[in-house]
């Protein structure tokens, strides 16, 4: 099947306290939108949870609170995929946490394990604190994993 007009509807989803996150949610949505127009990027606050499933792919961006916690603003969204995820829906999860704490981006692996059950999983990307000018290729790296994971699920074939 010919990719070239296909423009998935991509959505970067995060929350942000001290800005960490939300720099790597740019960075992200940079790389992103590079390949396509298609791609929205959200605090989490302004995301329309009742059309997650009108979405071809959903990038959710955490911090870790607590004791390896997810942010009590993520809990709606978390608990959204619950109920309304799906297969056919491509994710990935990423954040910024500190490794002073026992539980390295616990928030990230709290996701993580809900989406590989709830949805497509595609992949996983942590930082220590704000990312550094080499996140810029684990960024890049992720996105492709992620579209290549969204032309399997259109077209049955992989691209490698
Ligand atoms: C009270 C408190 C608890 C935290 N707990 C964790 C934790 O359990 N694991 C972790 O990796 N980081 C933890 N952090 C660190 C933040 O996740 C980290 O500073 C992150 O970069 C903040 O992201 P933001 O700049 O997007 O808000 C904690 C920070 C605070 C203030």
């Amino acid at each position: 099947m010919d990719l070239t007009n296909y423009k998935p509807q991509i959505a970067i989803v995060y929350t942000s306290v001290t800005g960490n996150t939300e720099q790597l949610a740019t960075m992200l949505h940079q790389v992103a939108a590079k390949r396509f127009s298609t791609v929205g990027i959200y605090q989490v606050e302004e995301f329309p949870e009742a059309e997650l499933c009108r979405y071809d792919a959903v990038l959710v961006g955490t911090y870790t609170w607590g004791s390896g916690e997810i942010p009590k603003e993520m809990k709606h969204l978390y608990e959204a995929f619950e109920h309304a995820g799906s297969k056919k829906l491509v994710t990935a999860v990423f954040g910024s946490g500190d490794r002073f704490f026992a539980d390295f981006c616990g928030a990230v692996d709290r996701f993580r394990d809900m989406l590989y059950v709830h949805t497509e999983l595609a992949a996983t990307l942590k930082v220590e604190l704000s990312p550094q000018e080499k996140d810029h290729a684990r960024c890049e790296r992720l996105m492709e994993v992620v579209l290549k994971r969204l032309a399997l699920q259109k077209t049955g074939a992989r691209v490698e």
